[in-house]
This record gives structure tokens, sequence and C-alpha cells, in this order.
């Protein structure tokens, strides 16, 4: 079931307490490893997520929990700084809370992004990536239940989930600030545990070049809403089936900490052009 009355109060709690006029159009999901973001950022306000009603407190350690307003190179944006997981034992309603909210404020651009190991033998761990589809492995869907017509149709196209003019920016930031940017389809599994090497294998046989445990559902919420979403990567691992090595968490927040650098500066440069 969709909660619109949970979202529209969410949204009206965050504007009826902002200091300022914050009139953003432009959003960041922070995953694993970006919460921290600083440099070149000024902060206007955060609300914590347990402060929000409707909103769940985030019980991933990695995971700040804040909804922030920010300016970036004069810009307004908002930043939500951890998300919510179906590994959590979360449903997708409430996987999805941040981005409809986010909505809800009037953001028209997504940017999301996470941690994710590559399945394309040619990426590098610590590399980045941006989202030029995915396919949804979750088997959940936010969209479940009872259409919520004011936000968007019951069936709504996915033929372009990630838009084409912010992929297009993306790279061309990239090229100029000699940031390498790998292309590719990402597969949205529920964890938490990882993959076997028969799944690892499976997906890569279904055409993805990465795998997170994110995005595909806050995604599929931001299509239905008309948001334009842009999707980053940070390649914490290779996932290989035939040289699989451990995984831990440690490796996958160290390696994402290793990659924001990049990552922060490319955003930096595509919001700035918005
Ligand atoms: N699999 C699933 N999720 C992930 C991985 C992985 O290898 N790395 C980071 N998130």
């Amino acid at each position: 079931m969709q909660n619109p009355q949970d979202v529209q109060s969410a949204a009206e709690f965050v504007r009826s307490r902002l200091d300022q006029t914050h009139e953003a159009k432009t959003a960041v999901i922070l995953g694993t490893g970006l919460g921290d973001w600083a440099d070149g950022l000024t902060e206007v306000q955060s609300f914590d997520y347990a402060s929000i009603p409707g909103f769940v407190p985030s019980t991933v350690q990695s995971h700040a929990g804040k909804l922030t307003a920010a300016m970036v190179g004069g810009h307004p944006v908002w930043l939500q700084r951890g998300r919510f997981h179906l590994y959590e034992g979360r449903s997708p309603e409430e996987v999805c809370m941040g981005v409809r909210t986010l909505a809800g404020l009037g953001v028209e651009n997504l940017i999301i992004t996470n941690a994710a190991g590559a399945l394309n033998p040619q990426f590098e761990a610590g590399g980045l990536m941006t989202i030029s589809d995915h396919i949804n492995f979750t088997g959940r869907s936010p969209l479940s239940g009872p259409n919520v017509d004011a936000w968007g149709d019951r069936f709504p196209d996915m033929s372009r989930a990630y838009d084409k003019d912010l992929l297009e920016l993306a790279h061309a930031k990239a090229l100029e600030l000699g940031i390498r940017l790998e292309r590719g389809i990402y597969i949205g599994v529920t964890g938490p545990n990882l993959e076997t090497p028969a799944e690892t294998r499976a997906f890569r046989m279904l055409g993805a070049d990465a795998v997170g445990m994110s995005t595909v559902l806050e995604v599929i919420a931001a299509r239905h809403m008309r948001v334009k979403v842009l999707g980053i990567s940070c390649l914490t691992n290779k996932n290989l089936p035939d040289c699989m090595a451990e995984t831990s968490l440690e490796e996958v927040i160290a390696t994402a900490g290793a990659a924001a650098g990049k990552l922060k500066r490319l955003l930096n440069a595509v919001i700035t052009s918005l």
C-alpha cells in the first residue's frame, strides 16, 4: 500500500520548519560511505529522520539518517543522507519514503548514488559507473496496491528510467575533470547476503554490470512521480564468479570512502551545471 498522507505530512513538516526558503529542484541520495560529503557544500539545515513524521530511523551504521538542505556552488539541493533498505526488513514504501518526500518538496532531478559490486570484469574496484538501466531483481515494487493517481500512472513507463540528458551531462563533466566513468546496467537485489558464484554468473548472463542492494525501488518511485533520475554507483569490490573474493562491509565502506573524493567532484560539477 502506498502512503500519500504520510508523504504529505513529512513534506509539510520539513517545509514548515525550514528557517529560510529552500527552492531546490535537485536532490542527491548519498549511499554507503558518502554520507559525510562536506567539501564544496554549505549545509543550510538538517532534519534527523527520527524527527520527521512517517520516517523510520536508519538502522545501518554507515548511513547517517538525515535530510539536509544545502547549497552546492550557489545551487540549492536536498541531500538524503542515508536510506532505507529491504534487507533491514523495511517495506518498499518505507524504502521510498525519502524519494517521495523529496518529490513532494518540489524536486525534479534526483541523483541516486550507491555502493555496488562490479560484475563486468573490465570495471575496477574504486571506480565509478553511471547507471544506464536496471534490472529489479528484488521481486518487489513500491507501486503495488492501489495507485495514487495524483502521483503517477498505474503502469508507468520504464523504457527510459535513467535520464539521457543527465547521463550525458555526467559523462561530459567526468571527461572535463579527468575522472574515469564507466556506464552500465545495475541489478538490484534484496541482500543482505552477498552473492554466490552461481548468482554472480547468472546476473552477468542477464546483462548486469554491477550488483547492489538499493536504488531500483527508489528509481521506480521517482519515475512514477516523473522525477528525472541520474544513478551513479561506486564500485566497491569486484564480484566475479571465477575468482570470488570474500567481501565485507568494512571493505565496501573503505573503498566507497576512497572513491568518494571523485564522486563528490563529479557531483559538484553536475549540480552546478543543472
Ligand atoms: N553485491 C551486492 N551488493 C553490494 C556489493 C556486492 O558485491 N558490493 C557493494 N554492495
